[in-house]
This record gives structure tokens, sequence and C-alpha cells, in this order.
């Protein structure tokens, strides 16, 4: 696994075209060259642009504003879109998908990802809803399809952190592999380019490993300066995985429901507050350089226009110092804020008993 931070691509690429006119490809001259934004090299060859655009609303953007968003993100350079079923968007991104296409940039630019949600796990369900998701995106391939969280608990949206679905369980491999030899058959058949799982540990892992025939190319898994996971991700990356890192600025727009008094607030740490204060940038700009640098694929959400460019500029900047790295590393907090409550199974768990914090997958 490679990454383009070093070599040709790593040239800062911000447009210096000033002007209010497109280029020929459709993109605002105030954009990012897609061809200077880093990637990755997954396990087919393909390339994963090292930023993407995550499209989760939070239960407060609409899903047509973040249709629009998807828009404007293409046009600044973005082409890496991490969509999901749940997201309760893909119809309306894949009309952005239509007009994106038919402004001059080929579907082999893009990289999109989709999702399938935990109320499809059983067999007979998982093809059709890839198949669903692949139409309302209207697109004839995907280039990477998750299983979005390893257990099959559905919640409706917006029930309290304490609802527990009737026939909630907790991860069963056998289930599991049943769900990954159907993503398998979409790689044999051409309609997905890479597989791979979310919100994964390492017991579970191992044994996706050891029974996968195709193995997974990423885990998507949370992802920022509080919450670091060295463990997990250097797991992940031995194994010849991309770390897709998701809430990479530590989800500060996350819905009440994925809040506890114990979170903390990356943007505000005084150490990254000091550093983007001497580079003249936002903290949620050396979030995303710190994490491209490190090795992982942020996917930061915005639906502002300035936010969404900032995000972008970071991503092509030039690199934090070894002490920057260094003085990053040590602001990890092990704070979990996607904790993931509502897919529990039994009364009187706590969220923890998700996480195979023992290294032991609970029963
Ligand atoms: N696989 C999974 O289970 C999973 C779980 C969670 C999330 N995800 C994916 O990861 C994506 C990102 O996660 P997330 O939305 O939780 O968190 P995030 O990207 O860390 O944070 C998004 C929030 O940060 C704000 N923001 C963005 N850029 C900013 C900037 N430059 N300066 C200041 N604020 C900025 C956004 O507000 P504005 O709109 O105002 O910019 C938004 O409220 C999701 O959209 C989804 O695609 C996946």
């Amino acid at each position: 696994m490679s990454a383009g931070r070093s070599g040709a691509n790593a040239t800062p690429g911000v447009r210096t075209t000033t002007g209010t006119g497109s280029t020929p490809e459709g993109q605002p001259s105030n954009g990012i060259d897609p061809a200077t934004v880093p990637y990755k090299v997954m396990p087919d060859g393909a390339r994963i642009p090292a930023i993407g655009l995550g499209t989760f609303g939070s239960d407060s953007v609409s899903a047509e504003r973040v249709a629009e968003a998807v828009i404007e993100a293409a046009g600044m350079g973005y082409r890496h879109f991490d969509c999901a079923a749940v997201y309760g968007n893909e119809k309306h991104i894949g009309k952005s998908l239509r007009t994106i296409l038919t402004k001059g940039i080929h579907r082999d630019e893009l990289f999109i990802t989709s999702k399938l949600w935990n109320d499809k796990h059983d067999e007979a369900e998982v093809i059709p809803a890839f198949e669903k998701s692949l139409g309302d995106l209207g697109l004839d391939y995907l280039d990477l399809y998750l299983i979005h969280w390893p257990f099959p608990n559905h919640h409706a949206p917006g029930v309290a952190v304490t609802s527990r679905a009737k026939d909630a369980r907790p991860y069963i491999h056998a289930d599991y592999m049943k769900i990954w030899r159907r993503l398998e058959s979409l790689v044999d058949g051409g309609l997905v380019r890479n597989i791979g799982c979310s919100n994964m540990t390492i017991p579970k892992l191992e044994l996706l490993f050891r029974d996968a025939r195709i193995k997974p190319a990423v885990n998507e898994m949370e992802l920022h300066p509080h919450f670091q996971q060295p463990r997990l991700f250097d797991w992940v990356r031995d194994h010849g995985m991309v770390p897709i890192g998701f809430s990479p600025l530590g989800s500060p727009g996350r819905p009440e429901r994925d809040r506890t008094p114990e979170d903390s607030v990356d943007i505000e740490d005084p150490v990254l507050v000091d550093m983007a204060r001497a580079q003249g940038v936002h903290p949620a700009s050396i979030c995303i350089q710190w994490a491209i640098q490190r090795g992982q694929v942020p996917i930061p959400f915005s639906a502002s226009k300035k936010n969404l460019l900032a995000n972008l500029q970071a991503a092509v900047s030039s690199p934090l110092t070894a002490q920057d790295m260094t003085a990053l590393e040590g602001i990890d907090r092990n704070c979990r804020l996607i904790k993931g409550q509502v897919f529990l199974w039994e009364e009187g768990q706590t969220w923890e008993d998700l996480w195979d914090v023992d290294g032991v997958i609970l029963g």
C-alpha cells in the first residue's frame, strides 16, 4: 500500500488562476487540481484519493443540501465521495453525480463508496440492497462497498440510545461471512472494484482475514487526534488495508444522541489550536494534514463552501514537521465519539461491549 504524498503527486495543488470562469473540466478556478491530491493504492491497483467527502448530514443537513455540496466539492477538485444507504440521500447524490459526469469528469476519475446497512444482513437481502444503492447513485459499478457495522441490529431514526431492536444479536462470525461471500460475488461480477468493512476490531478482522477469499481492502474506522486507535490502525496497515478515517475533525456536528458529557473536542485542543494559529488555518485543517500524513484517508463532511475548500486545501498543503506529528500523537485521549450504543443486544450492557476491548468478541 503506498501513499502518494511523496513523489509527483505530492506537489501542493492550489490553482493559482484567478477569475470566475471554469476550466474545461468544469472546475472553478479557485479549486484544487485533483491530479495533485495525494492518493493511496487499493489492493486492485486503483487509486483512492487521500481525502473524501463524507455525506452523512448528521440528521441536521438535508439530503438536498448534501447533494448540492457534492456538486460544489467536485467543482473544487474532490473526486472521492463516502456514501451509505442509511444516510438517506443516495438518490439525491445520484442526481449530483449525473450532473458531475456531464461536466466532463469521467467515471473512472471518481471514487464512490457505499455501505450495506444493518437491516440488510440477511443473506438474501445483500444483493438487492447493493442494487438499490447502485441504482440510486445512478452508477453501473462502485469503487468500494462496505459492511457498515458488524452487527445486524437496526434502529429506527431518532430513537434514544437506550433503544434496542427486538431481534438484536451479537456479532456472529458465520453470519458475517455469509454477507461477505455476497460481497465477494459482487467483485467477481465486476459490480464492485473493492470490498471492505467498517467499525471492525482486531479480533473480528482476524476471523475475516482467516476466512475471506477476497480480503477486505479497507477498514473504515473512527480516527481523529483525540481517538487515534494506534493498535487497530497498525493492524489494518500491516495487513495491507487502507484505513479510512471517519469523523476526522471530531464530528463537531454529530447528532445529540451521539454525545456524552465525557466527550472531548478535538478542534479546541490547545496543541491543535496553537499549530493552526501558527499556520493561519482552522484547527480542522491540522486534523486533515495530520490524518493524511499519518497514513489514513480522512472523509470530512461539510455543507459549507468555505470549509469544503479549506479541507481540500489542507490535503495538498505542506507537510507538518516531525515535531508537530509527535506533538499530535501525544494528544490522543482514546475518546471514542461514535460509540454505537443502539447496536447493543442486551439490557445492562455498556457501549464498550461492542468494541472487544479485552481482545474477546462478546457473544
Ligand atoms: N462508517 C461509519 O460508521 C461512519 C460513522 C460516522 C461517519 N462516517 C462518515 O464520515 C463522515 C464524516 O464524519 P462526521 O460528519 O461525523 O464528522 P467530521 O467530518 O469530523 O465533522 C463534520 C463537521 O465538521 C464541520 N466542519 C467541516 N469542515 C470544517 C472546517 N474546515 N472548519 C470547521 N468546521 C468544519 C462541519 O460543519 P460545516 O458543514 O458547517 O462545514 C460538520 O459539522 C460522515 O459524513 C460519513 O460519511 C462513517
